[in-house]
């Protein structure tokens, strides 16, 4: 049996569940946050070390204004009224992604939020906003230059936003659509990809659940036979 180190999840499918039914986008970014809360939950009682959700990603800015906005608030708002409940849960946030393009009070939480929560052991939440895998290993090479450093693989990935985690076993993304999205293309190398055709709002216990029992019976073979 495969054991679970870490998990990444591709969020998609809130704003065509918001239209579906027959609200807004917006009430579709609501609605996801529940499904996120579910699936910590069920990651902890998994003993699943690493969580990485992606949130937001560079080429999200492209998108109208209100739902920016929306979003960020939902963020902040998720932070202040949540981050209670994170540390009695004994979760690690961190953030990853670049901070600087970010309002300076989305920041200030983000920040605290990391702060109050980086001795905790039971999960490791990665959330990535205003991520973009390509640019995140250009920033690592650019790093490893400036240092003078030789260029390894090894190096490359200590650069990197997710430096010495192990790489994701298992990659799903709902919301029906078949693409990485920029998402962690260098970490996600050899890991087991779980397509969804479900909505991220739709997606549930039971729907995580089975595809960690399949994932545990995979051979995996890494080049090997
Ligand atoms: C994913 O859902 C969440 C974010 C990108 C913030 P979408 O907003 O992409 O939902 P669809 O894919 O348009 O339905
Ligand atoms: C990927 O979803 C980003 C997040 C889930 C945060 P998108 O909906 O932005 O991806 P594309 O644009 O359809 O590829
Ligand atoms: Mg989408």
């Amino acid at each position: 049996m495969n054991p679970i180190k870490h998990v990444a999840i591709i969020m998609d499918g809130n704003g065509r569940w918001g239209l579906k039914q027959k609200k807004s986008r917006n009430y579709g970014h609501k609605a996801g946050l529940k499904t996120v809360e579910k699936i910590i939950k069920i990651s902890i009682k998994q003993k699943i070390p690493y969580l990485t959700l992606f949130a937001f990603s560079t080429e999200n800015w492209k998108r109208p204004q209100t739902e920016i906005k929306f979003l960020l608030n939902l963020l902040e708002n998720f932070l202040k009224n949540k981050l209670d409940e994170l540390i009695k849960q004994n979760i690690k946030l961190k953030i990853i992604g670049n901070k600087k393009k970010f309002p300076v009070k989305i920041k200030r939480i983000i920040n605290h939020s990391e702060n109050k929560t980086k001795g905790n052991k039971s999960l490791q939440i990665n959330l990535a906003l205003n991520y973009g895998s390509k640019s995140e290993i250009v920033d690592s090479i650019k790093t490893l230059i400036k240092k003078k450093q030789i260029i390894n693989e090894k190096k490359i990935s200590l650069n990197l936003y997710t430096t010495n985690l192990p790489d994701p076993d298992i990659l799903i993304r709902t919301g029906n659509t078949k693409r990485l999205s920029n998402f962690l293309l260098w970490q996600l190398a050899y890991s087991e990809i779980f397509f969804e055709k479900k909505l991220w709002p739709d997606f549930n216990e039971i729907d995580y659940l089975k595809i960690l029992n399949k994932f545990k019976n995979i051979k995996r073979n890494f080049g090997n036979i």
